[in-house]
């Protein structure tokens, strides 16, 4: 069985969609990543992009597919149209990706995915990264706690020992300062800070907007899409489905 799996720039639920599709190709299912500009990003600064290699190391139907590498056309979309995979997940969706698609635009990886999917009958599986109005625990990348800085100026351990630049001291006031489109979620940084200072998966609280879930309830009244509260039931669907 052949499936492609959309990733898009939400932090929520990410790494659980990336266990999933480990779990697929465990089950000898062919996994193909479409991967958002944002999407890629995020995998980044969560240090999971190796673990989606690792899935999706390369070759026809192992492939991860960018909006990096796919300009602005998204060549690889097409695939849907041609019905190579049975199934479509798109797993984390933002709300950005859920918004496009419930309003029927197609302008990065995934929504191009998804429009194909749609116009040829490929059935859709869709777990939005919130849901309801329901608080979730959504973890943080690197975050520097300003509480506990004390300012070591030129000797902040976390800028001289980060790998990416990501981690700087700024030219003006000489406060650290997180480039996180550079970071690579290492968390070299959280060792090295004597003060505790910097962390990763902090726990912050989010829920949808109203806007969101009415785009949800679009999304759901649409034929061969199904919409999942978690990943993990996306396999559980699949399973029974192949
Ligand atoms: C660390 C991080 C985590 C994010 N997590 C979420 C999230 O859980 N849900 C969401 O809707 N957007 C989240 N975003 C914002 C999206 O990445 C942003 O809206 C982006 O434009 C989505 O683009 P895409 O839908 O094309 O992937 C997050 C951004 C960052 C930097």
């Amino acid at each position: 069985m052949n499936i492609a799996w959309g990733i898009t720039g939400a932090g929520y639920m990410l790494e659980e969609s990336i266990v999933a599709i480990g779990e697929l190709v465990n089950l000898g299912v062919n996994v193909t990543c479409f991967i958002s500009r944002a999407g890629f990003e995020v995998l980044r600064m969560y240090g999971l992009l190796n673990m989606v290699r690792k899935h999706c190391p390369g070759g026809y139907l192992h492939e991860i597919f960018t909006d990096y590498d796919e300009g602005a056309s998204s060549p690889h979309a097409a695939r849907l149209a041609l019905k190579i995979y049975r199934v479509l997940v798109i797993s984390p969706a933002s709300s950005n990706t859920i918004a496009k698609i419930a309003n029927g635009i197609s302008d990065t990886l995934v929504t191009n995915a998804f429009m194909n999917a749609c116009k040829t009958g490929v059935k859709v599986l869709i777990v939005p990264s919130e849901s309801s109005y329901k608080h979730v625990k959504s973890k943080t990348p690197i975050s520097v706690n300003r509480a506990l800085c004390i300012s070591c100026t030129t000797k902040c351990p976390p800028s001289m020992k980060c790998p990416t630049g990501a981690f700087t001291l700024n030219n003006i006031d000489k406060l650290p300062g997180l480039k996180l489109t550079l970071c690579e979620g290492c968390r070299i940084c959280v060792e090295a800070c004597p003060y505790g200072a910097v962390s990763f998966g902090l726990i912050v609280n989010t829920r949808a907007r109203e806007i969101d879930i009415e785009n949800i309830k679009k999304i759901k009244s649409m034929d061969n899409v199904k919409v999942f509260k978690n990943p993990f039931k996306v396999i559980d669907f699949i399973k029974r489905y192949r």
